[in-house]
């Protein structure tokens, strides 16, 4: 099957959407092999005990540098095969060796329209801002703060009266649709990437 890892440092609901799309054979056959977290008392990772998947969690303190947890990442990576690396709210940048090892074959969903409202908080930064549409970007990760080619985007409003939590409410039910959606076109071999220019291609 089409192997995937997912990386996460929070609650987890990209994580428990992907994993329920694959066990319920949607997910165009992929496979979520391992979970990668830098928090060890995060939700995501009981979810992933719970659900039998293996994790490997780490305590980024406990090293020197960034680069050195990387290289553990890169080999249990390699170890179990992954194709895509799928990032869903882990909150660190990532060096080149990870970055270069899986170019074209790592994404990131940020929760805003990018460019626009980069790193944290997109929500709050949307609504401190006063647009009228936000919504959710999936892409490619470089190097830099949510600055790769993008794959896939869907538009969210903000409503009349909406409070925080609705709006995240909203965001957050955008995600669980689009990010399944996208490592569906990965898994069935649809994304065609020619430098910031990503299709999909029809089968
Ligand atoms: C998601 O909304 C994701 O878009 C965001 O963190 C949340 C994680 O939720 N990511 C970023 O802000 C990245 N800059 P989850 O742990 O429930 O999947």
């Amino acid at each position: 099957p089409y192997r995937i890892a997912v990386f996460a440092s929070g609650q987890g609901s990209n994580f428990q959407a992907l994993l329920d799309a694959s066990r319920a054979g949607g997910l165009g056959g992929a496979e979520i092999v391992l979970l990668v977290s830098d928090k060890p008392q995060a939700p995501v990772v009981e979810r992933a005990r719970t659900a039998g998947v293996d994790a490997f969690v780490f305590q980024p303190k406990a090293y020197a540098r960034r680069e050195d947890y990387e290289a553990e990442i890169a080999a249990e990576l390699e170890e179990r095969q992954v194709d895509l690396v799928v990032l869903a709210g882990y909150m660190r940048l990532l060096t080149a060796v990870l970055v270069d090892r899986y170019a074209g074959r790592m994404i990131n969903i940020h929760p805003s329209l990018l460019p626009a409202f980069p790193g944290k908080d997109a929500i709050g930064q949307a609504r401190e801002y006063g647009v009228k549409v936000t919504g959710v970007t999936v892409h490619l990760v470089d190097g830099g703060m949510d600055t790769g080619a993008v794959v896939a985007q869907t538009a969210v409003p903000l409503l009349p009266g909406d409070r925080i939590e609705s709006l995240e409410e909203r965001i957050h039910q955008a995600e669980k649709e689009l990010y399944p959606q996208v490592v569906t076109w990965f898994a069935e071999g649809r994304i065609a990437v020619e430098g910031r220019k990503v299709t999909v291609k029809s089968v």
